[in-house]
């Protein structure tokens, strides 16, 4: 029998009860999360122009959106602070300080929403002056091993503020296990580790660094981020992370690696996620506003195809705008 004769795919795409049913992946608010900005002061929501839509807001409105967010389905938010320069300096001395505008933020939103998870940023960059996420030496090199013991005691004071999960974006080698320990030695066994593990040295941060200051005064980020050329070594980088201990691995950017994301799927039975970042999102905020593309679809068969691809949850600026059209 010559099969080619018979065959209807289209007979599964004819109308849209069938299509729901054969559907293969589903897109739902709750596997979505919120990334957002915490900065000083009251009452305000400062607009970051290379992110149309995202704000820099003070805890009291961070706090507003919170419940917002949650009350459309979402479970999660990411949040990163907007240190002023003044406060930055080489050793990123304000990262583990339990009083910082960071982990006061945690804390309110976690009095607030205690169901919400929050996943902290593990990194030094929103607090160094030269923008790197680890410490320098003089000669400019990043110091893996002293860069870790920072880490640690950022991971801990961010688990006493509320974190529901740590989140490592350093990439520092040796930074999950020893975060680990750090965060059992201090009692927070309930604490997570979400691992960047599969973190590109990408050019769609743009946008991000624009909303904390935070581009790198010198050089790049490539002797820690990966090299956007390199598939085999994400592979090695999650079995690491997992050996070590993490419990949720990531993969960021999102759509340009989604061949990352698939291989992942297949050699870890730990959850994954992947970050649709800023530059991301800013792409197809552009467009839409040029009348190029309409966001809306956009937004969601980006997501759909995260998921595919073999994320569990996706992290994304468009979290809320997606909950609400999911219904
Ligand atoms: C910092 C960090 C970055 C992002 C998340 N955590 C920037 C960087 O590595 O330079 C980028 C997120 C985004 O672009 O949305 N360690």
């Amino acid at each position: 029998m010559d099969l080619d004769l018979f065959a209807r795919p289209r007979r599964n795409r004819k109308n849209p009860a069938i299509r729901a049913l054969v559907r293969e992946t589903s897109l739902r608010p709750d596997q979505l999360v919120m990334p957002c900005f915490v900065r000083e002061g009251k009452g305000i929501s400062e607009p970051i122009l290379s992110m149309p839509g995202i704000a820099r807001h003070t805890i009291d409105r961070l706090v507003e959106e919170a419940r917002t967010w949650h009350s459309l389905g979402l479970q999660g938010i990411a949040p990163f602070p907007v240190t002023s320069e003044s406060q930055k300096d080489a050793t990123a001395s304000l990262a583990d300080q339990d009083d910082n505008l960071f982990h006061t933020a945690v804390r309110a939103v976690k009095d607030a929403v205690p169901g919400l998870q929050i996943f902290t940023d593990v990194a030094l960059d929103p607090y160094t002056d030269h923008g790197h996420d680890g410490l320098l030496s003089p000669d400019g090199r990043i110091l893996n091993d002293e860069t870790v013991e920072v880490l640690c005691r950022m991971a801990v004071a961010q688990a006493r503020a509320g974190a529901d999960f740590v989140a490592p974006s350093d990439m520092m080698d040796g930074r999950v296990g020893a975060i680990r320990a750090a965060l059992d030695a201090e009692g927070f066994q309930d604490t997570g580790i979400l691992a960047y593990s599969a973190k590109y040295a990408s050019a769609f941060y743009g946008p991000f660094r624009d909303a904390l200051s935070s581009a790198p005064k010198a050089g790049d980020k490539k002797t820690y981020q990966m090299d956007p050329a390199n598939r085999r070594e994400a592979r090695r980088e999650a079995q690491l992370d997992e050996a070590e201990g993490a419990d949720i691995l990531m993969v960021k950017p999102a759509l340009a690696y989604l061949d990352i994301l698939s291989d992942l799927r297949q050699i870890t039975d730990l959850p994954l996620c992947a970050y649709h970042v800023s530059g991301e999102y800013a792409m197809l905020q552009a467009a839409a506003r040029n009348g190029w593309l309409d966001y809306d679809r956009t937004l969601l068969e980006s997501l759909v195809s995260i998921r595919r691809a073999g994320a569990d949850f996706v992290l994304t600026y468009g979290a809320a705008d997606a909950a609400k059209l999911l219904g």
